[in-house]
């Protein structure tokens, strides 16, 4: 798929999608880290028909496997993030919709599968707060707030092929304020906790916190009343040589002790990366660059067979592990290699 992708992709297209931050190291180590991981097993444990429905903030989705936000759906097939939100519910999981989504909110949900929204705080409140308004009204279920980026990554790809901007006839459709005009989104080097505060005031919806790795900041999290936690080092692309997620998702995960949900991304390839996620105590994975292959290789039908392929995948992987369900996926399930 990623192959296919590639033939089809701008090069700069590709590299915006593919790469990550300085020597890409926490890029590859997302998916290494899943190397150092092996399965023990249980047998005669009758795992029967394999159920994967995952519940998160009330809504059910038929698998634990998420799609993650990321930016500029349109660079890989003409009809974006549509195309990626049909993908998402045929299999009916959630599609995390990026704020720097190339397609409005409102045409997204079209689709009818269950959207969240992903948010970088602005430092004009008034106009955070419409945006927060606006993914309310098209039907967005959570708000899924990006903490990892008070300043953007240094894309070394990107620099080296001057990829600054959207090409003519691409805007992020949902930075328009209230006289059409389109703001670049800003990264804020101010945001801290009393953001989240605020945030919390605005909207009723669960508020998710995306980018935390520390577990000082997990129990901050929980302390804040935040609804949901996303270990994530956004995919190796703000700063290298940060941990792999799934190395500090244990400590997450102790840190949390079971008060809120935890979600992982990075470096999900297959079904086992998800079994040992969840094995380690995350309640659901999200996917970024696999989906954005399956976009732009087949459009919504690619996007699809990633997230199927992928349950597939997992639901093999739970039977043969002795599991019926994500819940029955528990620590000792896994070893790390020595
Ligand atoms: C991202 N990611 C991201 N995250 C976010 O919160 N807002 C965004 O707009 C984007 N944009 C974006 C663009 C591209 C091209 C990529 C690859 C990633 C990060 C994303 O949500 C997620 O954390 C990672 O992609 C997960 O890693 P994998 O699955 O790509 O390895």
């Amino acid at each position: 798929m990623a192959a296919r992708a590639r033939a089809r992709l701008d090069p700069a297209h590709w590299d915006f999608f593919a790469g990550g931050a300085g020597n890409e190291r926490t890029l590859r180590d997302n998916e290494d880290a899943f190397e150092r991981w092996r399965i023990v097993p249980r047998v005669l444990r009758s795992p029967g028909e394999r159920d994967l429905r995952t519940s998160l903030f009330g809504d059910e989705l038929a698998t634990p496997v998420l799609v993650a936000p990321t930016a500029f759906h349109g660079l890989a097939h003409p009809a974006g993030e549509v195309a990626t939100a049909r993908g998402a519910a045929d299999v009916g999981t959630v599609m995390v919709v990026s704020m720097a989504a190339t397609a409005p909110v409102e045409r997204i949900a079209m689709a009818g599968g269950p959207l969240w929204f992903q948010l970088y705080p602005q430092p004009d409140l008034t106009f955070t707060e419409s945006v927060v308004k606006r993914a309310e009204a098209a039907g967005c279920r959570a708000l899924v707030v990006t903490v990892d980026s008070p300043v953007f990554g240094r894309r070394e790809r990107d620099l080296r092929n001057g990829f600054l901007d959207l090409p003519p006839g691409l805007l992020c459709e949902n930075m328009r304020d209230d006289t059409g005009r389109v703001r670049n989104i800003a990264m804020d080097p101010d945001l801290g906790w009393q953001r989240i505060e605020w945030l919390r005031g605005v909207t009723g919806l669960p508020i998710l916190l995306k980018g935390v790795l520390h577990p000082a900041d997990a129990r901050l999290a929980v302390a804040h009343g935040v609804d949901g936690v996303v270990v994530s080092n956004h995919g190796g692309r703000q700063l290298d040589g940060v941990v792999a997620t799934v190395d500090a998702l244990p400590a997450v995960v102790e840190a949390v002790g079971g008060r809120l949900p935890i979600l992982l991304d990075g470096g999900v390839r297959r079904g086992t990366d998800v079994l040992v996620a969840l094995a380690l105590g995350a309640t659901a994975v999200l996917v970024g660059r696999p989906v954005l292959w399956g976009l732009a290789a087949d459009g919504a039908d690619g996007v699809r067979n990633v997230l199927q392929r992928l349950t597939t995948e997992l639901d093999q992987g739970l039977a043969l592990a002795g599991a019926a369900r994500p819940a029955d996926l528990t620590g000792d399930l896994v070893v790390a290699r020595p």
